[in-house]
């Protein structure tokens, strides 16, 4: 969520950012809840939004939350968005962000024209993009996700860095061997930053009462 281990202090583009990053996905995934943390959180530098794609999207069936232990919970919310068209009205209501804070909109699109289209619709109302690669959605025949692909990261980065002038920041998954060779990929295809990591590998969850699987999650938040 917010942790120090996310400061930023860093250029980007024209902004000097200074301070927390919220992440994508968790808090800060609605307008109002947006405009009230930049109002009211000195601290933070960065605001993170939910990933958004070109349409509406509902997401997995709950239940998308399991805690598997005391310091640890699972997550497989499946994208779930309001589509571009519908956040890009919200975000006209907030944007620019209040203090100076950085507006980061994170997207995703399964081919790179439809990222594209997406980019294009949610740049007007945000200081920068971040590209979510890891969902398993990529082009067909191409295998899980753009993230696990140098060609594919460098393909859908330089789509969007053709279509808008403002800062480009790729997400990268960490299931892969190779992850410094995907962000060499990424950078020489123009990206601005890299943000690190998404999480880390599916698993099933079995309910211990039922012993069903109740929810194929992702390890994403250790607390
Ligand atoms: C409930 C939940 C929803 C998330 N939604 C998104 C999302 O929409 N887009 C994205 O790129 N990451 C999403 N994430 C991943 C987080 O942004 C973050 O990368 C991940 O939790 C790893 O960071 P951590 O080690 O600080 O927890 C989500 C995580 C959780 C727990």
């Amino acid at each position: 969520m917010i942790g120090t281990e996310k400061t930023v202090n860093m250029k980007l583009g024209k902004k000097e950012v200074k301070g927390f990053a919220t992440v994508s996905g968790i808090c800060t995934t609605t307008a109002d809840v947006i405009r009230l943390w930049a109002k009211k959180i000195p601290q933070l530098g960065i605001i993170t939004t939910k990933s958004i794609g070109k349409d509406p999207k509902e997401g997995n069936v709950e239940p998308i939350i399991c805690q598997v232990s005391k310091r640890s919970f699972r997550n497989a919310v499946g994208l779930a968005n309001p589509g571009c068209e519908a956040f890009a009205e919200e975000l006209k209501e907030i944007y620019p962000l209040p203090n100076g804070k950085f507006l980061l909109t994170s997207i995703f699109g399964k081919t790179a024209e439809e990222l594209q289209y997406v980019a294009k619709v949610l740049a007007p109302y945000s200081d920068g993009l971040e590209l979510n690669f890891s969902c398993p959605h990529a082009e067909s025949g191409y295998g899980s996700s753009i993230g696990s692909s140098k060609e594919l990261t460098y393909k859908f980065t330089k789509a969007v860095k053709d279509v808008v002038n403002i800062p480009v920041v790729v997400k990268l998954t960490p299931n892969v061997d190779n992850i410094g060779e995907i962000a060499k990929a990424a950078e020489s295809a123009g990206a601005d930053a890299i943000s690190a990591i998404n999480t880390y590998k599916p698993e099933e969850f079995i309910d211990p009462y039922t012993k069903k699987v109740t929810l194929l999650a992702v390890l994403a938040v250790k607390i």
